[in-house]
């Protein structure tokens, strides 16, 4: 089983952004695109000779295809072991937690996250580096360079191996160890949360509903909520991984998680819903009769964490994404602790877990997440909220009633243009970062700039400098408009407008968000004109 050089050259478009590279699956199908990616992660972390890895993915289409070449390439490149999940399926929270426990010197995860998939759809693969972390820019910086030069990879002439049951293999001279995909995890889980108390509060006739969206949490969430904590059989729904996510969208927002939605808002709705992607990272939370924004769900796991064992000592800080609401803010001011806002990518907050700056991160785009692993963690956050409900004995609704009452709230809205040409979104950038510097002191409606600026963030562990992350304007009292592109989208490009306002008049905590941010809305359109670079009347996705 001699390694072949296969002779390759260069294939344009392979940067990575946001979270790994994410094209459409065809693309990553097309000859030695794959391949080329592949010897370039290696050869870009300084080769895998001698290395251990963790593999796995969501289970999307040519997820098991993928994870073949991989493993042929891992071995024809000197991979010591790579561990792997039964049939390649690893959610990303549990291949973070795979690197860190077995302290492997990083993996790869095959996932588009939210992303739909199939053969016309969306696919995905990044590298987490030893920490269990998506790979800084530094990391990845390399790996692009190597795609720009590439001549050759190496691979094995092998047929596929068996990856259906858990145990050991070798291929060539390297070992892979099949691994069940969700036991290590999922007693992470129990050393976290306190178990009793939840299986309690389920035994008490306590109903939820998790809507795994066909994807990979189906397995974790069966095993855990109506396993080892008692939910009534049936409260998992949607819970078999496949393919093409039953044909839908895995993304746990009020759009594409509309039959959750729908159950929650109806007459019968059971005590909590909560729903998660493709890939397992991302959380939605619901109460009867209410949706909590990620932002706000942020702020009430960092006021009560210290329910939960895992944090019983309290939180050491906090962190979010700059676009994400300032409510978490508010907690940590009022606990005495340090909050730190990052730009958007869940790897900027790496460096932070690391050195014991921040216990809690949060993200408005659905993700939330501690230092238990380096990803966000649909699961996780579930089984927080599950834990700080039993032990508080409060509804959903309650705990936020009583949140916004002490802290306030921070009204809350994303609005998403999608598909839209790359040089009209341009067009809008460009102008609008331009008019900056005039922005403060004019007013627009009854609303005041106080400041604008292009959001740039200095890390504080690793002095590195990120700029260009967004484009921010503040008005007087506390609102808020943000503008940034997406930089996860795989066609055209996708303008995130993202809207707060700060309430602390207890008698108007419970408006409609879109009512309560309708002069911010108004101002955000006629400082950026959206409309008119766009050519759109409205958002195709608001959360
Ligand atoms: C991925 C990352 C998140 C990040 C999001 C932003 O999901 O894991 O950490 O918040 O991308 O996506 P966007 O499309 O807004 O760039
Ligand atoms: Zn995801």
């Amino acid at each position: 089983m001699t390694p072949h050089t296969i002779q390759t050259q260069p294939i344009d478009g392979q940067k990575p952004g946001t979270s790994g590279l994410r094209k459409k699956t065809r693309v990553f199908m097309e000859p030695n695109f794959l391949e080329n990616y592949v010897q370039s992660i290696f050869d870009g972390i300084g080769g895998v000779a001698g290395k251990s890895l963790v593999l796995g993915g969501d289970g999307r289409f040519f997820n098991q295809t993928a994870s073949q070449t991989i493993l042929r390439m891992a071995a024809a490149n000197g991979a010591a072991k790579v561990i792997v999940g039964t049939n390649a399926l690893l959610s990303t929270p549990a291949a973070s937690h795979l690197i860190r426990k077995r302290g492997t010197d990083g993996g790869l995860i095959l996932s588009a996250s939210h992303n739909p998939g199939g053969p016309e759809e969306d696919f995905g693969l990044k590298y987490n580096t030893p920490n269990g972390g998506p790979a800084p820019e530094g990391v990845t910086d390399k790996i692009f360079a190597v795609t720009k030069t590439i001549g050759s990879y190496k691979t094995l002439d092998t047929a596929d191996v068996d990856l259906s049951t858990p145990g050991s293999l070798a291929l060539g001279d390297m070992e892979i160890e099949v691994v069940d995909p969700v036991s290590d995890y999922a007693a992470l889980m129990r050393e976290l949360f306190d178990f009793e108390a939840i299986s309690a509060l389920f035994a008490g006739g306590f109903r939820m509903q998790f809507d795994a969206m066909h994807a990979v949490t189906g397995p974790y969430a069966t095993a855990i909520l109506e396993g080892a904590l008692g939910a009534a059989p049936g409260s998992v729904v949607n819970g078999i991984p496949s393919k093409d996510f039953g044909g839908g969208h895995p993304d746990p927002n009020p759009i594409w998680a509309k039959s959750l939605v729908k159950t929650m808002m109806g007459p019968d709705a059971p005590d909590f819903g909560a729903a998660s992607d493709g890939d397992g990272d991302r959380n939605m939370i619901m109460g009867r009769g209410i949706y909590v924004t990620p932002s706000d769900s942020l702020a009430v796991l960092a006021a009560h964490a210290h329910l939960a064992p895992g944090y019983a000592g309290g939180l050491k800080g906090v962190a979010r994404s700059m676009p994400t609401s300032g409510a978490v803010d508010r907690v940590a001011e009022a606990r005495g602790i340090e909050c730190f806002e990052t730009p958007t990518g869940w790897k900027f907050f790496g460096n932070l877990l690391d050195a014991g700056r921040a216990t809690l991160c949060g993200e408005e785009s659905a993700g939330t997440g501690s230092d238990h692993v380096r990803e966000k963690d649909g699961l996780w956050a579930v089984l927080l909220w599950l834990n700080i409900l039993a032990v508080t004995g409060k509804s959903v609704s309650q705990m936020m009633s009583d949140h916004w009452a002490e802290f306030g709230r921070n009204y809350y809205s994303r609005h998403d243009y999608e598909d839209v040409e790359s040089d009209k979104a341009n067009a809008l950038f460009d102008g609008l970062r331009d008019k900056l510097p005039s922005l403060p002191g004019q007013t627009f409606g009854p609303l005041t700039v106080e400041s604008a600026d292009e959001f740039a963030y200095d890390d504080p562990v690793d002095g590195s400098h990120s700029a260009a992350q967004g484009l921010r304007i503040g008005f007087a009292g506390g609102g808020r408009v943000v503008f940034r592109l997406s930089g996860t989208g795989t066609v055209g490009a996708t303008l995130r407008v993202y809207l707060e306002t700060v309430e602390t008049d207890k008698a108007r905590m419970h408006r409609d968000a879109q009512e309560a941010l309708a002069d911010i809305i108004a101002a955000a359109d006629e400082i950026a004109g959206i409309k008119a670079h766009t050519g759109r009347d409205a958002p195709n996705v608001i959360t």
